[in-house]
């Protein structure tokens, strides 16, 4: 995949369309972790020194076409401005003659973030006239929301059908990183998958069988795992109703000589909250009553073994309810784990909110080889899908044609 990108555009004077993914976490009106804010800074800077006149939009959370105050991006401007130590407003509304006269009053080198798209139902919907109204406020189309380019909305898809369309910065790290995951990555591979449920990951599992030499399955999901290998799992969360899937994903392990690994002990706990009991047992004998919250000190040592000499290593989902400090430790020593092995050479890439949170937390994130702004996304391109965002955006060897394409 080689898109075409803001390299091959000639901003100066222009007005450019910027979809980004600001969906970050907020508190109390604050930006908690500003990752995907940072992420789009190479891009938004390049075209403000190019002269553009920047138009941002994002969405944020899911409120479902409504608005909702608690969801507006005036926090996301606020961090953004201190970043690019520059003032970017953020309109009261993505349309409207405000918001018009805010993008007219653009001077070359301003920025201006539209207020949430998805408190219009349209953007979901992949309106036209939304698109196209949109559309209407710039010369051409960036798009550097990686995060959300595994959705066909306004904002991602229908615009770039109107405008000149490229890839921002990130968006072209992130398919350089990720296809390569997909099309020829350095062996051995290992992945480690996990999160709270099998559910979500299993057309990923049974795509990176096909890919990888190891498979390590921790967190919720591996609860699955061991019910289906025979064993109790307690109060654990778990979804018996995919026993089958996982026992059908181990035996697919074995016949493609995939060497997937499981927990062998985990901690538990009486309840899910910080202060609670806990210890650490083999998963041969665990309690009825007590929750498994995170994998032990046995399972992190046969991870590790199974690990030794990786190339290419994908991690996506934390090994514990890393949210809980107590229960966080197989987690931070997988994120430890793999810093240094991406410092010794390996090719270490991290998707995924949790684990991405672990590693930013333990500052080790300048220490991966990649770090990704898509959870979703991530997954939907290792699952070997097309992303409509990315599909959609011309190829360079077509820039020609594509280049006037409005
Ligand atoms: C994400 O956080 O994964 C992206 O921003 C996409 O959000 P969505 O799942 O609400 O479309």
């Amino acid at each position: 995949m080689d898109k075409r990108s803001v390299r091959d555009l000639d901003a100066s004077g222009k007005r450019v369309f910027v979809r980004v993914d600001f969906n970050v976490p907020l508190k109390d009106g604050q930006v908690t972790d500003d990752t995907r804010i940072r992420a789009a800074i190479p891009t938004i800077r390049y075209l403000m020194d190019q002269g553009a006149r920047v138009i941002l939009a994002s969405h944020l959370g899911r409120p479902d076409g409504k608005v909702q105050d608690g969801l507006r991006l005036r926090p996301v401007a606020e961090r953004l401005s201190a970043l690019l130590r520059v003032n970017v407003s953020c309109t009261g509304d993505a349309l409207g003659q405000g918001t018009e006269d805010a993008v007219r009053r653009l001077k070359p080198g301003e920025v201006l973030l539209l207020e949430n798209l998805r408190f219009h139902p349209e953007e979901e919907k992949n309106d036209p006239g939304f698109a196209k109204a949109l559309a209407s406020y710039a010369d051409v189309y960036v798009n550097d929301a990686f995060g959300t380019a595994h959705r066909a909305h306004a904002s991602t898809y229908g615009i770039a059908q109107i405008l000149p369309a490229y890839a921002g910065f990130l968006m072209e790290k992130e398919i350089a990183y990720l296809s390569r995951l997909v099309e020829d990555p350095e062996r051995p591979y290992a992945a480690i998958i996990g999160g709270a449920k099998v559910s979500d990951k299993i057309k990923v599992l049974v795509h990176l069988l096909e890919k990888v030499d190891v498979l390590i399955v921790g967190g919720g999901m591996a609860n699955t795992f061991l019910l289906a290998q025979g064993k109790a799992v307690g109060k654990s969360l778990a979804e018996p109703d995919r026993v089958e899937d996982a026992q059908r994903i181990m035996a697919a392990a074995e016949e493609a000589g995939v060497k997937l690994i499981l927990p062998v002990d985990v901690m538990i706990a009486k309840e899910v909250t910080q202060g609670s009991e806990y210890k650490t047992l083999s998963t041969e004998k665990l309690p009825a009553s007590w929750h498994i919250v995170d994998v032990g000190k046995a399972s992190l040592a046969v991870m590790a073994a199974a690990l030794e000499g990786a190339k290419t290593i994908f991690w996506n989902g934390p090994l514990g309810v890393f949210e809980i400090p107590a229960f966080s430790t197989g987690t931070k020593a997988m994120a430890n784990l793999l810093a240094e092995m991406a410092e010794h050479g390996a090719t270490v890439v991290v998707g995924g909110g949790d684990s991405v949170a672990a590693v930013t937390q333990q500052g080790l994130a300048s220490k991966m080889t990649h770090i990704s702004t898509g959870g979703g996304a991530s997954l939907e391109l290792l699952e070997g899908r097309t992303l409509p965002g990315i599909a959609i955006l011309p190829d360079r060897d077509l820039a020609g044609a594509a280049g006037s394409a409005s």
